[in-house]
């Protein structure tokens, strides 16, 4: 059952086309990776899904209903949550602050097991820019998850990350939306990663879909082979 949709999405920054006319459909407790090289139109995808980024065709929908033309902040209001690439953990507020913060305007009745999930409860006295960078992805990830979200839209959470913190992050990910009923979109660099994770799988390249669907199906794909596996799939 699908609850978040992209029918068709273009985003174009002037002359450049990031975007052309691209589909996604999200199911509660999958995670939907989407792969491909720098410059793919990745970030674009998450921006105009998360309504950053204004989209010059196709439609978004949620829940069945038309939200194209809504904001940001009414798409994270009504569910639809998101992370950015680089960490947005950087100021000189506690863990605990931030995290309540985000909590009190989300609405979030349980940030207590969230944060216990994600193994944050020994840093949230600590000052955030003070912190381990891989726990600053950890609290970017749990600021996404404040609200019960039922879409996730997470861009590189694993950037940075040292192998073993990457294998945790991808876990974490993946239980939550099991447990939680979250349709997730995962962007993501490691691309092995993303083949042991996600239930479903987008490649882009050049701002369109190469190939899309289960990760078997994707990594045997002639042309996700030929243009991004190469020889190491
Ligand atoms: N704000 C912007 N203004 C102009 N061009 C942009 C902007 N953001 C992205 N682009 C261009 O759109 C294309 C896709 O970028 P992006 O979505 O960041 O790719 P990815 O996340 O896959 O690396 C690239 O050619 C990039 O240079
Ligand atoms: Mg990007």
């Amino acid at each position: 059952m699908t609850i978040f949709e992209g029918r068709g999405l273009s985003v174009r920054y002037g002359a450049v086309k990031a975007l052309t006319n691209v589909d996604i459909a999200l199911e509660p407790g999958l995670v939907h990776g989407v792969i491909g090289p720098n410059g793919a139109g990745k970030s674009t995808f998450i921006d105009g899904l998360s309504g950053r980024a204004r989209v010059s065709s196709g439609v978004v929908t949620f829940n069945g209903e038309d939200i194209t033309a809504r904001s940001p902040r009414w798409r994270r209001r009504h569910g639809i949550a998101r992370s950015f690439q680089r960490t947005s953990v950087f100021n000189s507020m506690t863990v605990r602050h931030q995290l309540e913060m985000v909590a009190e305007r989300n609405g979030e009745s349980d940030l207590a097991s969230l944060v216990d999930t994600l193994g944050l409860a020994p840093v949230m006295d600590r000052v955030c820019s003070e912190i381990a960078y891989g726990t600053q992805r950890s609290v970017d990830l749990a600021l996404a998850l404040i609200g019960d979200p039922k879409v996730v839209l997470l861009d590189e959470p694993c950037a940075g990350l040292v192998q073993d913190e990457s294998v945790r992050m991808l876990q974490h990910v993946r239980d939550i939306c099991r447990e939680r009923e979250v349709a997730a979109l995962l962007v993501e660099h490691d691309v092995e990663g993303v083949f042991r994770t996600c239930d479903r799988i987008t490649v882009l390249n050049l701002g369109e879909v190469l190939a899309s669907g289960e990760p078997a199906e994707v990594r045997s794909n002639p042309a996700v082979v030929q243009a991004y596996l190469g020889s190491a799939a």
